[in-house]
């Protein structure tokens, strides 16, 4: 199998079987995000207790790439504590819009999986619309009335 069947393999098997789809009750934290090109758009809910994901789901509609996203990050973000989450983010953005580099992702083959994908230009930001969605509930929820 070439590493673009690879690629696509993976990508599919998360569009067709996406981890933590849903929304949490109760979450401590939901956001939106959107993409004004297309309209699509991810709904994020976040349990963070003490610093750590603890729980994670992921909803709304959109494209195969952007829900595959989704769900490859609501894995690689699940239990981990925020600053992992972050760095886990920004080295998928560097290795989407930046050098290239992948060794930030911790060996991480189903968000490298996701490096096929700049090959089309239009949908990397489809690619990173659960990313940016993820960025401001963190945001949200740091900035959240009796905390820091
Ligand atoms: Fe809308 Fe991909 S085409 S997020």
């Amino acid at each position: 199998m070439s590493l673009d069947d690879l690629y696509k393999e993976t990508i599919l098997d998360h569009y067709q079987h996406p981890r933590n789809r849903g929304q949490l009750d109760d979450p401590d934290v939901a956001t939106r995000g959107h993409n004004p090109l297309c309209g699509d758009e991810i709904l994020l809910s976040l349990k963070l207790g003490d610093g750590v994901i603890d729980d994670i789901a992921h909803g709304g509609r959109g494209c195969s790439i952007s829900q595959a996203s989704a769900s490859m990050m609501s894995e690689g973000v699940k239990g981990q504590p925020i600053e992992t989450a972050e760095s886990l983010g920004a080295a998928f953005r560097e290795m989407m819009v930046g050098s290239g580099a992948t060794d930030g992702l911790d060996g991480n083959e189903d968000l490298e999986a996701l490096q096929g994908v700049k090959k089309f230009p239009v949908r990397v930001k489809c690619a990173l619309l659960p990313w940016a969605a993820l960025e401001e509930a963190i945001e949200t929820w740091r900035k959240a009335p009796g905390r820091s």
